[in-house]
């Protein structure tokens, strides 16, 4: 054989491997999936977005680091909590990464953003804590999950405790934006449906800390209790300084259990005997929850907390649907169906999914004592979202 003959023969066989290859590698291994993670790590809310991307990652560990046989790809965007920069965030996700599933966020006007990039692209969201009732209201999507609660839930279940505890006036204090509007809403709804008023609501922009005023207001006004919805490091700030005005003692303070939820370490005594209403507390005490917090703590040196278990929720209902689908995510439809009639085995409680994809699930009453919301019992059991406006 000549020396170009042979060189043309070896020049074909390296085209005909190239050409195999690609089809080789995908019969082998299913391209990974992307998933797009869009939390706040930095501001009020970075120690939630961390707990999160935390919780997530623990649940793919443990199922061998893939979701339906793909490996995962994770693309990361700090969305600083900050509405008007989410709908170039999330794009960031959607167009420039081309990501599978978007995961996010925490603060619910950027979650609103999330749902309307999701629903206007068609892209698998699952948003691991944002309250915002549109997201599975009006916004419902059959692509929008959530793994976390509505606004309203944690509102409506202490509207009825505080009722009856016999309170009849109260005042609320919130930030001004749908999370705290929201929540305030759902507590008025079950309060005045049991008897009680709410005397004065007052607000402030999101994210500012100055409460001093407002502070000086509630005790003029001198309601039976408050009620509150603060989060992360303003939620600190706001048990501190509720405490250091003098109030803790005559005006006992309630609120969504946001306000004591990954903050004890910080608050220190002043959050000390606070009764609050959310779907996790720290002593459930179930075999399912041990295994969880003590998973989580081997691997982060940090006790878990609500967000920790709604990011690993997250993950376990991505699994649920790509699973059913052998990780096909432009199966829409089936993925819907799959979480749909999925009961979700999450540390809080197992729990299912309502027709607009928002969890129906026991809201607990938590008291803290030391540094533990310890679990006084169930305030309001199987609590669903109205979900109103939602069309699906
Ligand atoms: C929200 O903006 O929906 C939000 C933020 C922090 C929380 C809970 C809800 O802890």
């Amino acid at each position: 054989m000549t020396t170009t003959r042979r060189h043309q023969l070896a020049a074909t066989a390296l085209a005909l491997a190239a050409m195999a290859l690609p089809f080789a590698a995908h019969t082998q291994t299913a391209p990974k999936l992307k998933v797009g993670l869009m939390l706040p790590y930095t501001g009020t809310f970075a120690a939630l977005g961390n707990a999160i991307e935390n919780g997530f990652r623990l649940q793919i560990a443990e199922a061998g680091g893939k979701v339906a046989g793909r490996e995962v790809e994770f693309f990361k965007v700090d969305d600083e909590s900050d509405p008007s920069k989410a709908t170039d965030n999330v794009n960031k996700l959607v167009k420039r990464d081309a990501v599978d599933v978007l995961v996010g966020t925490v603060h619910s006007g950027v979650a609103m953003a999330m749902a309307k990039v999701a629903k206007d692209s068609g892209t698998l969201l699952i948003v691991p804590n944002a309250g915002a009732d549109a997201v599975t209201g009006a916004m419902c999507a059959p692509n929008i999950f959530r793994s976390s609660f509505s606004n309203w839930q944690p509102g409506y279940a202490m509207g009825e405790v505080m009722a009856k505890k016999g309170h009849k006036k109260v005042v609320t204090i919130t930030w001004k934006y749908a999370a705290g509007d929201e929540s305030v809403k759902g507590f008025k709804e079950a309060f005045e449906k049991g008897g009680g008023a709410v005397v004065k609501e007052l607000s402030l922009p999101f994210p500012n800390v100055e409460f001093q005023a407002l502070l000086t207001e509630i005790a003029a006004t001198k309601p039976d209790a408050v009620y509150t919805f603060f989060a992360g490091g303003g939620a600190v700030k706001f048990v501190k300084d509720y405490a250091g005005a003098g109030l803790k003692k005559s005006i006992p303070l309630y609120g969504a259990g946001f306000i004591t939820d990954g903050t004890l370490e910080a608050q220190g005594d002043a959050a000390d005997g606070l009764f609050t209403t959310l779907h996790y507390a720290d002593s459930l005490g179930t075999a399912r929850d041990n295994a969880f917090r003590l998973a989580y703590v081997k691997a982060y040196k940090l006790q878990p907390d609500v967000y920790a278990v709604q990011g690993y929720d997250a993950a376990q209902m991505l699994a649920i649907g790509l699973n059913a689908v052998k990780g096909d995510v432009s199966k829409k439809a089936e993925i819907a169906a799959a979480l749909q009639k999925a009961k979700i085995d999450s540390p809080r409680g197992a729990f299912s999914l309502s027709k607009a994809h928002n969890p129906v699930q026991d809201i607990y009453l938590r008291q803290v004592v030391g540094k533990e919301n310890k679990l006084v019992g169930v305030a309001s059991k199987s609590l669903a979202d109205p979900a109103r406006g939602c069309k699906m």
